[in-house]
């Protein structure tokens, strides 16, 4: 038996017991007649105890030579400790040891196994394991783990079934680029790997299964943020005869019940705004709705004056930052530089002290008087001792630069609490998107969604005004949710696949089994897909998946611990018709 008790178990209950314990060493401290070992598992951490009076000499000097993460295995009696430690669960007592066995040695870790740990983020990548053996890793993977346990729970109940779908299929486009694998067995073919179990889904619509989900692996070769992992997790979901309200209703219970079990919360609204409505007063199609801060439009009250740069400007745009006037001149010339810089992109920023004696002065005085720039601060909202800050231009361009500076404002203000939960149901998304470098349309969320009703005759007079039936879930200024219904039947998807630039040949290779299966009975149909990572990050008060991904990739993609992407061997290149010149 390798242990008794884990290392977060003794306390006070224990003392004259005897204890075995396995797991780490935490550290060693040496005081000549004394030796104290801290034994650390995933549980806890206990305090080991040699002494002079009552420990072998050989076993003292045994305890004395212990290094850090060592394995070992430790048996002895349970007593009170002399300066208790509030502190940890076990802080009350510690293990007279009498019997130490070390399982294994360790060299000594490149970074510190501690919460706070002194390893950078490529040292702690490299080796994941140690990494993982600390405390605030840890608890991520379990929570993680939580999470998954509940989601599972409430969509069973809910009479969800869990199928899987293949990973090796052949390419379903959400927007990225495939990961591609070469076939063996088929000379010069290829499997993709899925960006999403998206037509399976729908064909277990087809076959009647009335309810599907699925915690599944997405794999998608796009540029990689904090938020975005090459590989990660969806709790991917479908429901038949369903219209998009059932949808919102299923999922907002979902995510309800999250909040409570996992959280704590009782979140009640889930308030709902169109894409365009978010764009206008948020500049941003996953508004942070924690804050306000809402984007004011200021052509009426801003473009009857001389002043040439916002007269040019397809959209003058402000917000209120609350208490802004106690910046300074020169942190005010610091946020337009944060806004002209690269990242951002805006041409400079004109701004509006709003004083507390009611009165204005702003950057372009000489153009405004006090009258206008009391309609600005009407218009964004601005209050006495807050600054009005206004950026102009094209108006896609602009509404994304306001929304950065929103964003870095509220994270300097301290407005995005990570305590507080505010989701939101983005709707009515565009059908088609205009890809400005190709001049080409593209599907928004993806080819199978459906238009609103009544809006496919649009699509070949104004492709750019169609609406779809598609929603995105945001969660504190995060999309964590996607989905849409789908179009179910082949005629009307051969209209989309037309209006996507395939041919009809090059939609029936691609597509024919999903166009096929339509012409059985499909049913009409709709789902949604969460991102687990995303998801969980979130609930965890945080923004960055890698911290809840057990071996996640870096910046490049690369999986540097086990030193992957890598080449493969001219053996196995040959085996799989695969030349490649370099
Ligand atoms: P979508 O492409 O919106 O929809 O993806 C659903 C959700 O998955 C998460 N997500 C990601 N998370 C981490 N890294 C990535 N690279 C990444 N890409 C997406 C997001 C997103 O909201 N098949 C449709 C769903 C449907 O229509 O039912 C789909 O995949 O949180």
């Amino acid at each position: 038996m390798y242990r008794s008790h884990s290392c977060g178990e003794l306390n006070a209950s224990h003392i004259g017991t005897s204890a075995t314990l396995s797991g780490w060493v935490q550290k060693t401290r040496d005081k000549g007649f004394v030796v104290w070992v801290d034994i650390r598992d995933r549980y806890g951490i206990t305090q080991l105890v040699f002494d002079e009076d009552r420990t072998a000499t050989e076993l003292l000097e045994k305890a004395r030579n212990l290094g850090r993460e060592f394995v070992i295995q430790a048996k002895g009696k349970v007593i009170e400790r002399a300066s208790k430690n509030n502190n940890i669960l076990t802080g009350d007592i510690e293990v007279l040891v009498d019997e130490l066995s070390i399982l294994n040695k360790s060299r000594t870790p490149p970074f510190t196994i501690e919460d706070d740990t002194d390893g950078g983020e490529d040292l702690r990548m490299k080796y994941r394991y140690l990494d993982i053996r600390r405390k605030p890793v840890q608890n991520n993977l379990i929570f993680r783990s939580k999470v998954a346990i509940e989601v599972r729970k409430y969509l069973s109940d809910k009479g969800f079934i869990e199928v899987e779908t293949p990973y090796l299929i052949k390419s379903t486009p959400e927007g990225a680029r495939d990961f591609v694998v070469p076939s063996r067995m088929n000379e010069g073919q290829f499997y993709a790997l899925p960006q999403s179990p998206q037509t399976f889904k729908q064909l277990l619509m087809v076959g009647g299964l009335d309810k599907y989900f699925q915690i599944v692996k997405c794999f998608r070769d796009e540029d990689l943020r904090a938020d975005r992992q090459p590989e990660f997790t969806q709790i991917d979901c479908e429901m038949a005869f369903v219209e998009q309200e059932d949808i919102l209703n299923a999922f907002e219970g979902l995510t309800k019940h999250l909040l409570k079990e996992i959280k704590g919360i009782d979140v009640d609204t889930f308030p709902r705004m169109t894409f365009d409505e978010a764009m206008a007063k948020y500049g941003n199609d996953k508004p942070d709705i924690r804050f306000g801060m809402e984007f004011g439009e200021l052509n009426e009250v801003a473009q009857h004056k001389d002043f040439n740069v916002f007269n040019s400007a397809q959209l003058v745009v402000g917000i209120a930052v609350p208490g802004g006037n106690s910046y300074t001149r020169k942190e005010i010339d610091k946020l337009t530089d944060w806004v002209k810089r690269p990242q951002v992109g805006a041409l400079g920023m004109v701004y509006c002290r709003c004083n507390e004696d009611g009165t204005f002065k702003s950057s372009v005085d000489k153009f405004y008087d006090q009258e206008d720039l009391a309609k600005w601060a009407a218009v964004t909202g601005a209050k006495s001792g807050d600054l009005i800050c206004v950026l102009s231009g094209d108006t896609h361009k602009v509404r994304t630069q306001l929304s950065a500076l929103r964003m870095e404002l509220a994270e300097r203000l301290g407005l995005r609490k990570s305590d507080e939960f505010a989701p939101l149901w983005v709707i009515d998304f565009p059908l088609l998107e205009l890809d400005e470098e190709t001049g080409h349309y593209h599907a928004m969320h993806h080819p199978f969604t459906s238009p609103k009703p009544g809006q496919l005759e649009l699509l070949d007079s104004d492709p750019g005004a169609v609406r779809a039936n598609a929603y995105d879930l945001v969660l504190n200024g995060n999309e964590i949710g996607g989905g849409s219904i789908r179009i179910h039947d082949k005629e009307t998807q051969a209209i989309m696949f037309k209006h996507l630039g395939f041919t009809p040949e090059e939609a029936k290779a691609q597509f024919g089994f999903l166009m096929d299966a339509f012409q059985y009975g499909a049913p009409p149909h709709g789902g949604i897909a969460f991102g687990l990572d995303r998801l969980v990050a979130i609930l965890g008060g945080q923004e960055t998946i890698r911290d809840f991904i057990a071996f996640p990739k870096n910046n490049s993609g690369r999986d540097v611990m086990i030193d992957a992407p890598a080449t493969i061997d001219e053996e196995q290149l040959k085996e799989l018709n695969l030349k490649v010149d370099l």
